[in-house]
């Protein structure tokens, strides 16, 4: 910036200012923010106070001035100097290869590619937002626009000048005239909590992020999209003219798609956004990738599909680009779109179709869950018949009745859920859900603690859904390990009335498993022999197979290893199992409670008789790392999380999922994310793959 000259005040401006941009770059074009969100904070603060001390000191670029300007009673119209166009859409493999065939015909037939070439794509994500175009000239944003009908917008630049990722001046030199051309999105986690906050202020929520980020963006108020959590991916530009100190440009041509003689600094689409990042513009470099021939494209598609579930945002697809632009400028437009690219779909991750009814669904614990009975939609590439409506409290907040028209969302290998109901559809006999008073499988009474969200059945062990749930979840893998003990065995053993309690398992003879539902002599073999095994369960697997309410694997380990023997944990108080560390009132007063029941100490004395002898938990001999938390994260190079968890626990260490002022250490190995941000911002201590080893005493 120009402005530093001067006074020490307007020297410290400036260089508060540029620290600042520096920081949003790191943060929002490279993913790699460099200092906590309190000291980013501080920074702001220091400007803003020295900003009041010295009005004349603000500029228009200055980070200050994201807070929203006064609002307008309606958007201007902006003519878009190059019109901002669609993209032809593939759905499938065939669609993929005939575009990749008529890029190629055409490309040889001009010469630029030789006969035996194949052609060159830029892929990226299909970013499922709105999109803008930023107008910068002498490297400062002068004016955003939404694509409206692709040759005019509505002017948005008020609201876009509040988005953090946007820079309203570009770092380093910069062309006379910058059309960048991108998409503005939520987050999906940040979505999620504006709806939180809308519902608890009675306001609008919103049906998912990429309307969260329309409803935004489109505000008359900008002080109101000042408070929405904006991104912006940058994915290519239009108008550009003048680039800086005379730059000629490799390439004079004007590339397709921009106003003609615009020169450009670079001859591919994917230098092209490099120069965008490399201006301070947040380009999607994590995810962007160079690929050759149809093939290239097919894997980079299931490259990205397997990764859309984890992605912080919505996508709708890939996108392939011809990545050289004289190529691009060859190929040119077919109707509104061009021909040197392409959108590549995913199945849609939402459907409309109809609520028949909603029943309900009792868990281990006796929770009761609402599921929608649907009319069967193929969702997210599966047909879904049933999907989740997590309590009664969901169904009330979405108002989604029987006989509504339901928007429904499968994402990933998430549960399908009811996202909302169409209101305009709903027909006049719609029915609102009643939660039963009786448990539709023992019929005991269903009941609702006052500040709980959750309704249970009462019937515990009675129940024969808590039962069966219950013998699954004790047979898994984490508990007592037996295998070959799935959900439909379990079923047919509960339903028969052969297994009562979990101690009946252990009195299971192979004669009476044969003739069940897919097992022959061989499996039932199998099985008694697991279960035989498992009559000798370290302790802490044993409590955790009981089922504890808020007792997970972790917690049953260290409950185990602290009192030693079942009995003693049995008859502890809260106040004795209150000493364990990291166990608070609420898992201790669980505890008691349990054993306080004596159907629950049957069980116990149940297992013994049937020879099921808890060892007591090894403690761990080395204790260099005891008592200290350990978080992983990202790929490590050589160890598994797995396998790297295993180690720390032997050596005394605990593992835990996510990262507090408690963690000791986060091991931290390559694409390592939001909890590698979080330790930083709390100053945990973070290590490599060597790092840990190290400390373990393996190097
Ligand atoms: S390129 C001339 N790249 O998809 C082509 N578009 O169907 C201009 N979109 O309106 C678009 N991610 O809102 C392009 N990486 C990406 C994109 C992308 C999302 C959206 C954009 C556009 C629509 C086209």
């Amino acid at each position: 910036m120009s402005q530093a000259g001067g006074t020490p005040a307007a020297e410290t401006a400036a260089r508060l200012r540029a620290e600042i941009e520096q920081h949003n770059v790191r943060y929002y074009v490279y993913d790699d923010p460099s200092i906590s969100d309190a000291d980013y904070d501080r920074l702001m603060r220091e400007l803003q106070d020295l900003e009041a001390a010295h009005p004349e000191l603000v500029t228009p670029e200055s980070p200050t001035q994201r807070v929203g300007a006064a609002p307008v009673s309606a958007f201007g119209s902006v003519r878009h100097a190059v019109p901002m166009l669609s993209l032809g859409n593939a759905f499938d493999e065939e669609d993929v290869t005939a575009f990749d065939r008529r890029v190629t015909d055409t490309l040889r037939g001009a010469g630029l590619l030789g006969p035996a070439q194949q052609t060159e794509y830029f892929c990226e994500l299909k970013l499922d937002g709105l999109a803008i175009s930023l107008r910068y000239e002498d490297g400062r944003l002068v004016q955003a626009a939404t694509r409206g009908d692709g040759q005019t917008g509505e002017d948005v630049t008020s609201n876009i000048r509040t988005i953090k990722a946007i820079p309203l001046q570009l770092t380093g030199p910069a062309p006379r005239v910058l059309e960048v051309r991108g998409e503005v999105l939520m987050n999906r986690a940040d979505f999620e909590k504006l709806n939180a906050a809308q519902a608890k202020r009675d306001e609008k929520v919103f049906v998912n992020p990429r309307n969260a980020a329309a409803g935004s963006l489109r505000q008359l108020d900008p002080r109101i999209t000042a408070k929405r959590p904006l991104r912006f991916f940058a994915y290519g530009w239009g108008e550009v003219q003048g680039l800086p100190g005379g730059q000629s440009g490799l390439f004079d041509e004007a590339p397709a798609g921009a106003a003609e003689a615009s020169p450009l600094p670079e001859k591919s689409h994917g230098a092209m956004l490099d120069w965008l990042a490399s201006l301070g513009l947040p380009v999607n470099v994590k995810h962007n990738l160079r690929a050759t021939g149809a093939e290239g494209l097919m894997a980079f598609y299931a490259k990205v599909g397997a990764l859309r579930a984890s992605l912080p945002y919505d996508i709708d697809g890939v996108v392939y680009k011809v990545d050289s632009l004289p190529a691009q400028k060859l190929l040119g437009f077919v109707a509104r779109a061009p021909r040197f690219a392409l959108a590549h779909k995913f199945p849609a991750e939402e459907a409309t179709t109809t609520l028949l009814d909603i029943e309900v669904q009792v868990g281990r614990t006796g929770a009761i869950t609402p599921v929608a009975r649907l009319k069967p939609v193929f969702v997210g590439g599966v047909t879904v018949t049933n999907a989740t409506l997590h309590n009664e409290d969901e169904i009330r907040r979405k108002d989604v009745r029987i006989g509504d028209t339901v928007i429904v969302r499968r994402a990933g290998d998430v549960i399908p859920e009811v996202v909302s109901a169409v209101l305009e559809k709903r027909p006049a006999d719609a029915r609102e859900f009643v939660m039963p008073k009786e448990c539709p499988v023992c019929g005991s009474a269903i009941e609702r603690l006052e500040d709980e969200t959750i309704a249970r059945c009462t019937g515990g062990l009675f129940c024969a859904a808590q039962r069966k749930q219950t013998l699954w979840h004790a047979a898994s893998r984490k508990a007592l390990d037996i295998e070959g003990l799935g959900e439909k065995l379990v079923e047919q053993l509960v339903d028969s009335g052969r297994v009562k309690s979990l101690a009946d398992l252990f009195s299971l003879r192979p004669l009476e498993l044969v003739g069940l539902d897919r097992m022959g002599q061989k499996s039932a073999d199998n099985l008694v022999e697991a279960i035989d095994k498992a009559r000798a369960p370290a302790l802490g697997r044993v409590l955790f197979a009981l089922g504890i309410r808020h007792v997970g694997e972790t917690t049953a380990r260290d409950v185990a290893r602290h009192f030693g023997s079942i009995e003693a944990i049995m008859d502890a108080d809260e106040d004795a199992l209150s000493s364990v560390p990291d166990v608070g009132p609420v898992v201790a007063g669980s505890i008691r409670r349990f054993f306080a029941e004596q159907h629950n100490r049957d069980v116990i004395d149940q297992l013994k008789a049937q020879g099921v002898q808890p060892v007591a938990e090894a403690v761990p001999q080395d204790t260099t790392l005891a008592g200290k938390t350990f978080v992983l994260t990202g790929t490590l190079p050589n160890w598994t999380r797995e396998e790297a968890s295993m180690r720390i626990q032997a050596a005394g260490g605990k593992v835990s999922g996510s990262v507090s002022k408690k963690t000791a250490y986060l091991v931290a190995g390559e694409d390592a994310g939001s909890k590698l941000t979080k330790a930083q911002e709390l100053g945990v201590t973070v290590l490599d793959e060597d790092a840990l080893k190290a400390l373990l005493g393996e190097s």
